[in-house]
């Protein structure tokens, strides 16, 4: 099974929804550490229920975005993971960073990418007007929320959404979503390759 670590800065659902689904002795990899960039995220005590351990890096104990990253860095080096997953992780990796894990990060985003990257995606999705939003999970570049798409689930934008209602209906794909991308990398069927999203077949 391959080794993954879930980085959250919130909640923690869609790390909970990963860490459920890789529950089942099927499933290809499984969750060894939870880090957070936030010492109160509500993420780190359902990972620490669970026997999963868990760290916290709070930007503003270190002096620099430099020194925040490498101490993520050397605490990935003792876990080793094969794959890093973003799940709510609400922070810009630096280049230097995502070079050292090349192809093997990646993030679950609540739009429809390249629809609306960045925050506030629900009233933005509801203010254009659009039928469809939904959730994208993606391979991690160094651009915020660009890098190559591995899956999408769209869900319908009712009369009357609120940017609230609509995260739900979101969120609820998210976490179905969010584990049959990861499945799908720890099985090798896709990969990253010259900045687009590879299918392998068989
Ligand atoms: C999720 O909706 C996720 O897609 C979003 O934050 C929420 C985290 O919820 N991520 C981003 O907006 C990243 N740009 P969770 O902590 O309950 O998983």
């Amino acid at each position: 099974r391959k080794r993954v670590v879930v980085f959250i800065s919130g909640g923690g659902s869609n790390m909970l929804a990963l860490a459920k689904a890789a529950e089942a002795a099927d499933f290809p990899a499984e969750i060894i550490a939870v880090i957070s960039d936030k010492a109160d995220a509500g993420g780190l005590a359902k990972a620490e229920a669970l026997g999963i351990e868990t760290f916290a890096f709070v930007r503003k104990d270190f002096a620099s975005k430099d020194e925040h990253e490498t101490a993520i860095l050397e605490a990935l080096d003792a876990l080793s993971p094969d794959i890093i997953c973003l799940a709510g992780y609400m922070r810009l990796l630096s280049g230097t960073f995502i070079s050292r894990h090349e192809g093997r990060i990646i993030n679950i985003h609540p739009s429809l990418l390249p629809l609306f990257p960045g925050l506030d995606t629900h009233r933005r999705a509801i203010e254009a007007g659009h039928a469809t939003a939904g959730c994208s999970v993606h391979f991690v570049t160094e651009g915020m929320d660009e890098g190559p798409i591995i899956l999408q689930t769209e869900v319908p934008v009712l009369a009357g959404d609120t940017p609230d209602a609509l995260a739900a209906r979101v969120l609820t794909v998210e976490h179905q979503t969010y584990p049959r991308a990861l499945r799908l990398l720890a099985e090798d069927k896709v990969r990253m390759d010259g900045g687009k999203t590879v299918r392998v077949e068989g």
